[in-house]
């Protein structure tokens, strides 16, 4: 087990290159499942969710190849269709095995996912989606066992639930459509950059995908679906996690290439409207950002795309903890995930959390302390902290961090951030 150690007060500068998108990656790695064609994916960061999506492909058959960025999957007829608990336990979206699992095999057997400390992580859009198109589910020992002996047929389902849509029911239920027969029409769909990245994936596989992006999507069923090869989108989250590093008061402003303006939006503005300066290039590939002259505190609601994403709401938590004012923060998707201030106020800073909302005050300073990192964008705030903090902070149990962020201790190095990952002896202690 690793730790990272932060020696705060480091001036930042300089240019990164910014990763591909781990949540557009996995969908992706799992639909290579629906061909027996070899398909080729470009871009997939080497982070450990990626990796466990690879060793899950390899266990139930594939052949896969990673060659630094590019990944070559070959799903041969005969591939298992299940998954063990053992595989599926590390990583959560692993559920989106089911809906490729479906469509090739017409039955998977899948451990339930557990929950996770953003909150209860339910699967049941999931499974109205998949039993709408006709499977019949049972759950068995942990397991999700789903058998459609027939085929799936198309039909019109509304994947809405009580927190919006469903980012992997979306891509689920459009990876069972691709090769059901008839028509399927997705209503409430989740409209984020990542799900569309499938669409397109799947489209360059034969599939007839339309209307991806918007509230309502339309597949129309084809027999059979080829090999291609794609290019994976730049990871908006790591993105806005560097623009918000390029704003906080160490900063002399940061570049970052490999972007997406359009991608981007709703964090840009909140950082624009907070007082920083953002300035992307022509094409919208590169941004420039600096801490403004005179921040100013903020207020965040976290919505389904294209609102404030609830993957970028700890990160401002460490920005507007050193803010001066107070900011606001309230996620509507994920109530409980706000592991990180209870972290940061060991670090000096003022928060109360009070269901599902952070009131935050802004502190004039923070100190370096011990802490632990609790889930991938929790750790991403406390990273940031740390580089602005007085002093040094051990952040522990770094394997949070490294589900979603390709090589951040390197890349905040060549920023000129002074950051250390050393093997961790007391982080073991305590329960997981
Ligand atoms: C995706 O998770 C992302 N993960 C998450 O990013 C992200 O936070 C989330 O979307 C929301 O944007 C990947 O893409 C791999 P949801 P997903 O289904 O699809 C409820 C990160 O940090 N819900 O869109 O699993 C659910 O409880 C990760 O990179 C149901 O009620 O999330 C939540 O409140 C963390 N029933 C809301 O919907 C269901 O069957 C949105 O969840 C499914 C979800």
């Amino acid at each position: 087990m690793d730790k990272l150690i932060v020696e705060g007060g480091h001036r930042l500068s300089g240019t990164v290159n910014i990763s591909g998108s781990k949540n557009a990656s996995l969908p992706i790695l799992a639909a290579a499942l629906l061909t027996d064609e070899p398909v080729r994916i470009s871009r997939v960061p080497d982070v450990s969710d990626t990796n466990y999506m690879i060793q899950i492909l390899s266990q139930l058959g594939a052949s896969v190849e990673r060659s630094s960025g590019t990944v070559r999957i070959e799903s041969p007829d005969g591939i298992s269709s299940s998954a063990s608990y053992e595989q599926v336990r590390k990583m959560r979206a692993s559920i989106c095995l089911l809906g490729p699992m479906m469509a090739r095999m017409k039955r998977c057997t899948l451990p339930l996912p557990g929950g996770c400390v953003i909150g209860d992580r339910p699967v049941d859009l999931h499974l109205r989606a998949i039993q709408a198109l006709g499977a019949r589910v049972r759950v068995k020992g942990g397991n999700m066992v789903i058998e459609a002996p027939n085929g799936l047929v198309g039909t019109t389902v509304d994947m809405r639930g009580d927190s919006g849509p469903t980012v992997l029911g979306t891509d689920n239920l459009m990876m069972a459509a691709v090769l059901a027969k008839g028509t399927t029409i997705i209503e409430s769909a989740a409209r984020e950059p990542e799900v569309v990245d499938l669409a397109n994936f799947l489209n360059k596989m034969g599939a007839r995908i339309e209307g991806a992006g918007s509230r309502t999507i339309t597949i129309h069923g084809v027999e059979k679906l080829h090999g291609c090869e794609h290019t994976v989108i730049p990871d908006r989250i790591e993105a806005g996690t560097f623009m918000v590093a390029g704003v906080m008061n160490v900063s002399d402003g940061l570049t970052l290439n490999r972007v997406c303006r359009e991608h981007m939006k709703s964090i840009s503005d909140l950082l624009v409207e907070c007082g920083h300066v953002v300035e992307y290039n022509e094409d919208g590939t590169s941004v420039f950002v600096k801490p403004g002259e005179r921040p100013r505190s903020g207020k965040i609601l976290t919505n389904p795309y294209p609102g404030y994403p609830t993957d970028m709401q700890a990160q401002m938590t460490a920005l507007f903890a050193l803010t001066p004012g107070i900011s606001v923060v309230k996620d509507t998707i994920f109530p409980q995930r706000f592991m990180h201030c209870s972290e940061l106020k060991r670090m000096g800073a003022n928060i109360k959390v009070d269901s599902g909302t952070a009131i935050i005050t802004g502190v004039e300073g923070l100190s370096g302390a011990p802490v632990m990192a609790s889930d991938l964008r929790a750790s991403a705030a406390l990273v940031l902290a740390a580089l602005a903090a007085e002093g040094t902070t051990d952040i522990h149990r770094l394997y949070h961090i490294d589900r979603g962020y390709e090589m951040l201790d390197d890349k905040l190095e060549l920023l000129g951030a002074r950051v250390k990952r050393v093997l961790d002896e007391a982080g073991s202690v305590g329960e997981d």
